[in-house]
């Protein structure tokens, strides 16, 4: 189950493994938690400012590889609206931008460790 969550409600735990993997959070974004039996097991956000950008994905390790990342897409993707918060933006390591690309994001931007992707339609 996904659920609304404010940042500082997300278990420590959770925010020093996702930064020791890379991520960063932002104070001015919406925070989304993955739940499995109760506890959270990956999060996700999406920032609105001049442009929507889906960002900070992170997923426990022991829970990887049965599609939490790509259920957390989905469900990011339907709290916008069309046309209101296209384009969306997502910036995304690699593995993560391959099934962005599937679903319909281009690559806008190289970055060393992964793509800045823009998806433009409903
Ligand atoms: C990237 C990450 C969020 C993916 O989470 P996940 O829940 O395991 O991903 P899913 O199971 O939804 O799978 C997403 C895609 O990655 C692929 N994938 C998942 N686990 C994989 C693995 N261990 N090795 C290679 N590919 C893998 C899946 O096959 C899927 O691609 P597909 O569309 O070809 O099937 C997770 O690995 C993670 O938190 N990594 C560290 C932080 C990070 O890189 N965050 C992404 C920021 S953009």
């Amino acid at each position: 189950m996904i659920k609304d969550i404010e940042f500082n409600n997300i278990p420590i735990e959770i925010i020093n493994n996702a930064k020791k993997e890379n991520i960063s959070f932002m104070l001015n974004a919406k925070y989304y938690a993955y739940y499995f039996n109760n506890a959270i097991v990956g999060i996700c956000a999406i920032i609105k400012n001049r442009k929507t950008i889906l960002k900070s994905a992170f997923v426990l390790p022991e829970f990887r590889g049965r599609g939490i990342y790509k259920e957390m897409v989905d469900y990011r993707i339907n709290q916008l609206e069309y046309p209101k918060d296209y384009p969306i933006l997502a910036s995304a390591y690699f593995k993560a931008a391959k099934h962005l690309i599937k679903i319909g994001f281009k690559v806008i931007k190289n970055y060393k460790k992964g793509y800045l992707l823009r998806k433009d339609k409903l």
